[in-house]
């Protein structure tokens, strides 16, 4: 069966190909639809952001849709950027104007725990969709550090290491962080049944 999965992030995709390698699956992309506009990410949670965008390619291409959504939580924030991680500083997308924010809004404070979550959903043709979440904590350390990954990597030191995301190798990220955890969860809850055929499957 096909599974579209509901990105144009190249790097995404090569982490949920890497989870989702089963035989029987041929995984294709947004990018394989080019004529299918972006979805408008206006969800008040990453859950709604993740269906919304599931259900909306599947109901649009017809197959099987996984889209994820993922942010950053701060405590210190009330947990915030969250939602709005990717345009915390502003519209356009720059990761540095975000984390010189992030890091000017924790002046002074010493208490900087955080969490990235990440929700994965899972669209049938018709829409209807189901969701499994992942997250990954941390803290958010005073300074940048490293130039591995992308968006708030190079601020977020996860429990249990002492270098950031920025600065540890990408196959460990991958598998300690939100979207590896959450594809765990998602390649454990619907795996079989993709595998399977998606006849099987009910929503
Ligand atoms: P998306 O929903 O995965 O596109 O993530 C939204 C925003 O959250 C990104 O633009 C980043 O700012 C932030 N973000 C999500 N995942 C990560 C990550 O793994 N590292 C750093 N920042 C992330």
């Amino acid at each position: 069966m096909k599974l579209l999965i509901a990105t144009r992030n190249k790097h995404k995709l090569r982490e949920i190909r890497e989870i989702f390698s089963i035989a029987t699956l041929q995984i294709v992309s947004a990018l394989d639809f080019p004529w299918i506009p972006d979805v408008v990410e206006d969800g008040d949670t990453l859950e709604a952001n993740a269906i919304k965008k599931a259900s909306t390619l599947a109901k649009a291409t017809g197959l099987w849709t996984l889209a994820d959504d993922s942010g950053l939580e701060v405590e210190a924030l009330g947990g915030a950027p969250g939602v709005y991680s990717a345009r915390y500083a502003g519209e356009s997308v720059d990761y540095a104007a975000n984390n010189r924010k992030l890091l000017r809004n924790l002046e002074g404070v010493v208490e900087r725990r955080a969490q990235f979550r990440c929700a994965i959903a899972l669209a049938a043709p018709d829409g209807r969709a189901r969701v499994v979440e992942g997250s990954c904590a941390g803290l958010i350390i005073r300074e940048t550090r490293g130039a591995n990954g992308f968006g708030y990597d190079p601020v977020f030191v996860p429990d249990g290491y002492a270098e950031t995301f920025a600065e540890t190798e990408a196959e460990l990220k991958n598998r300690i962080s939100h979207r590896g955890r959450a594809l765990e969860a998602a390649r454990r809850a619907w795996g079989d049944l993709l595998e399977s055929g998606a006849a099987k499957l009910t929503p």
